[in-house]
Protein backbone atom coordinates (compact mmCIF):
# COMPACT_ATOMS: atom_id res chain seq x y z
CA UNK A 1 0.00 0.00 0.00
CA UNK A 2 1.50 3.02 -0.41
CA UNK A 3 1.86 5.77 1.87
CA UNK A 4 -0.62 9.05 1.95
CA UNK A 5 1.76 11.76 1.19
CA UNK A 6 0.67 15.63 2.20
CA UNK A 7 3.20 16.52 -0.23
CA UNK A 8 1.46 13.80 -3.20
CA UNK A 9 -1.17 15.21 -5.69
CA UNK A 10 -3.17 12.44 -4.23
CA UNK A 11 -2.74 13.23 -0.88
CA UNK A 12 -6.38 12.52 0.93
CA UNK A 13 -6.66 14.66 4.49
CA UNK A 14 -8.12 12.76 7.30
CA UNK A 15 -11.34 13.73 8.38
CA UNK A 16 -13.71 15.96 6.89
CA UNK A 17 -14.23 16.27 2.55
CA UNK A 18 -14.28 19.01 1.30
CA UNK A 19 -14.72 19.86 -2.22
CA UNK A 20 -12.57 23.27 -3.49
CA UNK A 21 -12.67 22.58 -6.91
CA UNK A 22 -16.26 24.07 -7.93
CA UNK A 23 -17.28 22.49 -11.50
CA UNK A 24 -15.94 24.04 -14.54
CA UNK A 25 -18.25 26.75 -16.37
CA UNK A 26 -20.29 25.30 -19.66
CA UNK A 27 -17.83 26.75 -22.24
CA UNK A 28 -20.26 26.02 -25.45
CA UNK A 29 -23.95 27.28 -24.01
CA UNK A 30 -25.91 27.17 -27.17
CA UNK A 31 -27.29 30.42 -28.22
CA UNK A 32 -30.95 31.34 -28.39
CA UNK A 33 -33.05 29.69 -31.58
CA UNK A 34 -33.99 31.72 -34.01
CA UNK A 35 -35.18 28.82 -35.56
CA UNK A 36 -38.13 27.90 -33.21
CA UNK A 37 -41.48 29.41 -34.86
CA UNK A 38 -44.67 29.04 -34.63
CA UNK A 39 -45.75 28.12 -31.10
CA UNK A 40 -46.91 31.11 -29.00
CA UNK A 41 -46.94 29.38 -25.40
CA UNK A 42 -44.20 26.97 -24.29
CA UNK A 43 -44.77 24.89 -21.28
CA UNK A 44 -41.95 22.68 -19.88
CA UNK A 45 -42.82 19.17 -17.74
CA UNK A 46 -40.05 18.16 -15.27
CA UNK A 47 -39.79 16.22 -12.14
CA UNK A 48 -36.58 15.83 -10.05
CA UNK A 49 -37.56 11.95 -10.74
CA UNK A 50 -39.15 9.24 -13.03
CA UNK A 51 -42.29 7.32 -12.94
CA UNK A 52 -43.63 10.66 -11.44
CA UNK A 53 -46.36 11.01 -14.14
CA UNK A 54 -44.58 13.59 -16.40
CA UNK A 55 -45.60 12.05 -19.87
CA UNK A 56 -49.38 10.89 -18.67
CA UNK A 57 -49.58 14.33 -16.96
CA UNK A 58 -48.20 15.87 -20.35
CA UNK A 59 -50.50 13.75 -22.48
CA UNK A 60 -53.30 14.66 -20.51
CA UNK A 61 -53.02 18.06 -20.68
CA UNK A 62 -52.14 18.30 -24.09
CA UNK A 63 -55.09 16.56 -24.63
CA UNK A 64 -57.20 18.95 -22.38
CA UNK A 65 -55.80 22.26 -23.83
CA UNK A 66 -56.70 20.69 -27.36
CA UNK A 67 -60.66 21.25 -27.41
CA UNK A 68 -59.65 25.15 -27.10
CA UNK A 69 -56.51 25.64 -27.96
CA UNK A 70 -53.95 24.28 -31.00
CA UNK A 71 -51.30 22.44 -29.13
CA UNK A 72 -48.45 20.51 -29.97
CA UNK A 73 -46.78 18.15 -27.88
CA UNK A 74 -42.74 17.60 -28.41
CA UNK A 75 -41.67 14.33 -26.21
CA UNK A 76 -38.24 15.40 -25.09
CA UNK A 77 -37.52 11.81 -23.77
CA UNK A 78 -35.23 10.65 -25.84
CA UNK A 79 -34.10 7.49 -24.24
CA UNK A 80 -37.46 6.81 -23.37
CA UNK A 81 -40.14 8.13 -25.56
CA UNK A 82 -43.70 7.93 -23.93
CA UNK A 83 -45.92 9.99 -25.57
CA UNK A 84 -47.22 8.36 -28.75
CA UNK A 85 -47.95 4.70 -27.21
CA UNK A 86 -50.15 6.82 -24.08
CA UNK A 87 -51.75 8.95 -27.39
CA UNK A 88 -52.29 5.31 -29.52
CA UNK A 89 -50.08 6.78 -32.51
CA UNK A 90 -47.13 4.63 -31.64
CA UNK A 91 -47.48 2.73 -35.12
CA UNK A 92 -46.91 5.93 -36.85
CA UNK A 93 -43.49 7.51 -38.70
CA UNK A 94 -41.89 10.62 -39.16
CA UNK A 95 -42.15 12.12 -42.87
CA UNK A 96 -40.44 15.27 -43.78
CA UNK A 97 -41.75 17.67 -46.33
CA UNK A 98 -39.92 20.59 -47.79
CA UNK A 99 -40.47 22.66 -44.68
CA UNK A 100 -39.61 20.26 -42.43
CA UNK A 101 -40.93 17.56 -40.00
CA UNK A 102 -44.63 16.59 -40.52
CA UNK A 103 -45.65 16.27 -36.52
CA UNK A 104 -47.88 13.54 -36.34
CA UNK A 105 -51.97 13.91 -36.06
CA UNK A 106 -53.39 12.24 -33.14
CA UNK A 107 -57.42 11.76 -32.89
CA UNK A 108 -57.49 14.16 -29.92
CA UNK A 109 -56.35 17.39 -32.09
CA UNK A 110 -52.92 17.05 -30.86
CA UNK A 111 -50.00 16.90 -32.68
CA UNK A 112 -46.84 15.01 -31.66
CA UNK A 113 -43.41 14.63 -32.18
CA UNK A 114 -41.41 11.94 -30.45
CA UNK A 115 -38.06 9.57 -31.40
CA UNK A 116 -40.42 6.64 -30.86
CA UNK A 117 -41.60 7.66 -34.21
CA UNK A 118 -38.22 7.18 -35.73
CA UNK A 119 -37.35 3.33 -34.18
CA UNK A 120 -37.83 0.24 -35.93
CA UNK A 121 -40.24 -1.05 -33.01
CA UNK A 122 -41.38 -0.45 -29.55
CA UNK A 123 -38.16 -2.81 -28.32
CA UNK A 124 -35.76 -1.49 -29.78
CA UNK A 125 -33.56 1.23 -27.09
CA UNK A 126 -32.39 4.51 -27.96
CA UNK A 127 -28.61 4.39 -26.51
CA UNK A 128 -27.44 8.39 -27.43
CA UNK A 129 -24.92 9.91 -25.23
CA UNK A 130 -26.02 14.04 -24.80
CA UNK A 131 -24.61 15.45 -27.15
CA UNK A 132 -26.89 13.40 -29.81
CA UNK A 133 -29.89 13.93 -27.94
CA UNK A 134 -29.12 17.60 -27.77
CA UNK A 135 -28.87 17.62 -31.66
CA UNK A 136 -32.71 15.41 -31.42
CA UNK A 137 -34.08 18.20 -29.35
CA UNK A 138 -32.75 20.64 -31.38
CA UNK A 139 -34.16 19.34 -34.20
CA UNK A 140 -37.93 18.67 -32.96
CA UNK A 141 -38.03 22.09 -31.78
CA UNK A 142 -36.72 24.09 -34.76
CA UNK A 143 -37.18 21.79 -38.20
CA UNK A 144 -40.93 20.64 -37.14
CA UNK A 145 -43.74 22.36 -38.62
CA UNK A 146 -45.12 23.85 -35.85
CA UNK A 147 -47.72 26.58 -37.65
CA UNK A 148 -50.10 28.52 -35.16
CA UNK A 149 -49.57 26.39 -32.03
CA UNK A 150 -51.22 27.89 -29.12
CA UNK A 151 -49.49 25.70 -26.49
CA UNK A 152 -46.28 23.16 -26.95
CA UNK A 153 -45.87 20.89 -24.12
CA UNK A 154 -42.25 19.33 -23.57
CA UNK A 155 -42.42 16.40 -21.90
CA UNK A 156 -38.89 15.83 -20.27
CA UNK A 157 -36.76 12.66 -18.97
CA UNK A 158 -36.22 12.86 -15.35
CA UNK A 159 -34.51 15.32 -13.67
CA UNK A 160 -31.89 18.11 -14.91
CA UNK A 161 -30.25 16.25 -17.71
CA UNK A 162 -29.31 17.46 -21.14
CA UNK A 163 -32.63 17.48 -23.12
CA UNK A 164 -33.69 20.78 -20.19
CA UNK A 165 -30.60 21.98 -20.50
CA UNK A 166 -30.63 22.56 -23.94
CA UNK A 167 -34.33 23.32 -24.18
CA UNK A 168 -33.54 26.22 -21.60
CA UNK A 169 -30.59 27.34 -23.74
CA UNK A 170 -32.66 27.35 -27.11
CA UNK A 171 -35.97 29.11 -26.33
CA UNK A 172 -35.40 31.25 -23.34
CA UNK A 173 -38.64 32.95 -24.17
CA UNK A 174 -40.21 29.42 -22.36
CA UNK A 175 -43.50 30.51 -20.13
CA UNK A 176 -41.70 28.40 -17.80
CA UNK A 177 -41.58 24.91 -16.09
CA UNK A 178 -44.38 23.03 -14.60
CA UNK A 179 -43.17 20.38 -11.75
CA UNK A 180 -44.62 17.16 -11.67
CA UNK A 181 -44.47 15.46 -8.28
CA UNK A 182 -45.61 12.37 -6.17
CA UNK A 183 -46.08 13.44 -1.96
CA UNK A 184 -43.34 11.18 -0.84
CA UNK A 185 -40.57 13.17 1.14
CA UNK A 186 -37.99 11.36 -1.33
CA UNK A 187 -40.15 13.00 -4.64
CA UNK A 188 -40.49 16.58 -2.86
CA UNK A 189 -36.92 16.68 -2.30
CA UNK A 190 -35.88 15.85 -5.64
CA UNK A 191 -38.71 18.58 -7.04
CA UNK A 192 -36.64 21.06 -4.91
CA UNK A 193 -33.50 20.32 -7.11
CA UNK A 194 -35.95 20.87 -10.63
CA UNK A 195 -37.13 23.64 -9.11
CA UNK A 196 -33.42 25.01 -8.05
CA UNK A 197 -32.88 24.02 -12.24
CA UNK A 198 -35.30 26.83 -13.25
CA UNK A 199 -34.01 28.84 -11.13
CA UNK A 200 -30.46 28.51 -11.90
CA UNK A 201 -31.34 28.63 -15.70
CA UNK A 202 -33.76 31.69 -14.97
CA UNK A 203 -36.85 30.05 -16.27
CA UNK A 204 -40.07 30.30 -14.52
CA UNK A 205 -41.69 27.55 -12.76
CA UNK A 206 -45.43 27.74 -13.74
CA UNK A 207 -46.53 26.06 -10.69
CA UNK A 208 -46.62 22.35 -9.13
CA UNK A 209 -48.69 19.48 -9.64
CA UNK A 210 -49.11 16.43 -7.11
CA UNK A 211 -49.84 13.27 -8.95
CA UNK A 212 -50.96 9.88 -7.42
CA UNK A 213 -51.96 12.02 -4.81
CA UNK A 214 -54.41 9.82 -3.03
CA UNK A 215 -56.62 6.87 -4.37
CA UNK A 216 -60.82 7.24 -4.09
CA UNK A 217 -61.58 3.65 -3.64
CA UNK A 218 -63.93 3.08 -6.88
CA UNK A 219 -66.80 1.19 -4.36
CA UNK A 220 -67.23 3.17 -1.60
CA UNK A 221 -65.24 6.55 -2.29
CA UNK A 222 -62.85 6.35 0.78
CA UNK A 223 -59.42 8.31 -0.12
CA UNK A 224 -56.35 6.42 0.64
CA UNK A 225 -52.99 8.12 1.11
CA UNK A 226 -50.74 5.34 -0.17
CA UNK A 227 -48.01 8.17 -0.90
CA UNK A 228 -49.54 10.41 1.31
CA UNK A 229 -51.00 13.69 0.73
CA UNK A 230 -50.49 17.63 0.45
CA UNK A 231 -46.86 17.38 0.50
CA UNK A 232 -46.42 19.26 -3.19
CA UNK A 233 -49.16 21.83 -1.51
CA UNK A 234 -46.91 22.79 1.20
CA UNK A 235 -43.85 22.74 -0.69
CA UNK A 236 -45.61 25.59 -3.18
CA UNK A 237 -46.09 27.40 0.04
CA UNK A 238 -42.98 27.20 1.29
CA UNK A 239 -41.06 28.23 -1.95
CA UNK A 240 -43.92 30.53 -2.71
CA UNK A 241 -44.82 28.94 -6.06
CA UNK A 242 -48.38 28.33 -7.76
CA UNK A 243 -49.83 24.94 -6.67
CA UNK A 244 -51.73 23.93 -9.61
CA UNK A 245 -53.82 21.51 -8.18
CA UNK A 246 -53.76 17.40 -7.32
CA UNK A 247 -54.42 14.18 -9.36
CA UNK A 248 -55.63 10.98 -7.14
CA UNK A 249 -54.41 7.70 -8.44
CA UNK A 250 -57.03 6.11 -10.72
CA UNK A 251 -57.26 3.20 -12.58
CA UNK A 252 -58.16 4.33 -15.72
CA UNK A 253 -54.87 6.46 -15.93
CA UNK A 254 -52.63 2.80 -15.47
CA UNK A 255 -55.18 1.62 -18.03
CA UNK A 256 -53.78 4.30 -20.30
CA UNK A 257 -50.69 2.91 -21.45
CA UNK A 258 -52.19 -0.49 -22.27
CA UNK A 259 -55.18 1.08 -24.50
CA UNK A 260 -53.19 4.29 -25.92
CA UNK A 261 -57.12 6.16 -24.71
CA UNK A 262 -55.61 9.25 -22.93
CA UNK A 263 -57.76 9.05 -19.04
CA UNK A 264 -59.11 12.32 -19.39
CA UNK A 265 -61.68 11.20 -23.06
CA UNK A 266 -62.36 8.18 -20.68
CA UNK A 267 -63.75 9.86 -16.85
CA UNK A 268 -65.39 12.74 -16.45
CA UNK A 269 -63.58 12.77 -13.08
CA UNK A 270 -60.21 13.04 -14.45
CA UNK A 271 -61.57 15.56 -17.12
CA UNK A 272 -62.68 17.94 -14.19
CA UNK A 273 -59.39 17.79 -12.42
CA UNK A 274 -57.43 18.55 -15.59
CA UNK A 275 -59.66 21.62 -16.92
CA UNK A 276 -59.06 22.85 -13.63
CA UNK A 277 -55.60 22.27 -13.60
CA UNK A 278 -55.16 23.99 -17.12
CA UNK A 279 -57.41 26.85 -15.92
CA UNK A 280 -54.74 27.47 -12.84
CA UNK A 281 -51.96 26.80 -15.55
CA UNK A 282 -53.27 29.80 -18.42
CA UNK A 283 -54.20 31.90 -15.41
CA UNK A 284 -50.62 31.79 -14.01
CA UNK A 285 -49.25 32.37 -17.54
CA UNK A 286 -51.50 35.13 -18.72
CA UNK A 287 -51.20 37.21 -15.15
CA UNK A 288 -47.71 37.04 -15.35
CA UNK A 289 -47.50 38.27 -18.99
CA UNK A 290 -49.80 40.84 -18.15
CA UNK A 291 -47.65 41.93 -15.44
CA UNK A 292 -44.37 41.55 -17.30
CA UNK A 293 -45.65 42.32 -21.18
CA UNK A 294 -42.49 41.55 -23.89
N1 LIG B 1 -52.58 9.61 -11.29
C1 LIG B 1 -52.19 8.39 -11.63
N2 LIG B 1 -52.94 7.31 -11.31
C2 LIG B 1 -52.54 6.07 -11.64
N3 LIG B 1 -51.42 5.77 -12.31
C3 LIG B 1 -50.64 6.79 -12.68
C4 LIG B 1 -50.97 8.15 -12.38
N4 LIG B 1 -50.01 8.95 -12.90
C5 LIG B 1 -49.12 8.13 -13.50
N5 LIG B 1 -49.48 6.83 -13.37
C6 LIG B 1 -48.77 5.63 -13.87
O1 LIG B 1 -47.43 5.69 -13.39
C7 LIG B 1 -46.53 5.19 -14.36
C8 LIG B 1 -45.46 6.24 -14.65
O2 LIG B 1 -46.04 7.36 -15.30
P1 LIG B 1 -45.30 8.16 -16.43
O3 LIG B 1 -46.22 9.21 -16.91
O4 LIG B 1 -44.70 7.24 -17.45
O5 LIG B 1 -44.11 8.82 -15.57
P2 LIG B 1 -42.81 9.62 -16.03
O6 LIG B 1 -43.04 10.17 -17.39
O7 LIG B 1 -42.66 10.70 -14.98
O8 LIG B 1 -41.67 8.66 -15.96
C9 LIG B 1 -47.37 4.83 -15.59
O9 LIG B 1 -47.62 3.46 -15.56
C10 LIG B 1 -48.66 5.61 -15.38
O10 LIG B 1 -49.78 4.97 -15.95
MG1 LIG C 1 -41.99 9.93 -19.19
Amino acid sequence: MTENNPNESNYIPKGKIRINTPPPPIQTAPQASTKYKGVKHTIMVMSGKGGVGKSTFSVNIAVTLARKYRVGLIDADINGPDDPKLLGVSKEKLYTSEGGIIPIDTPYGVRVVSMAFLLPDEKTAVIWRGSLRHKAVQQFLEDTIWDDVDYGILDFPPGTGDEALTVSQLIPQTEGVVIVVTPQELALLDAKKAINFAEQMHIKVIGIVENMSGFACPHCGTITDIFKSGGAESLARELNIPFLGKIPIFPEIVQNGDTGIPAVTVSKEIEKIYNNIAEAMIEQIETRNKQNPS
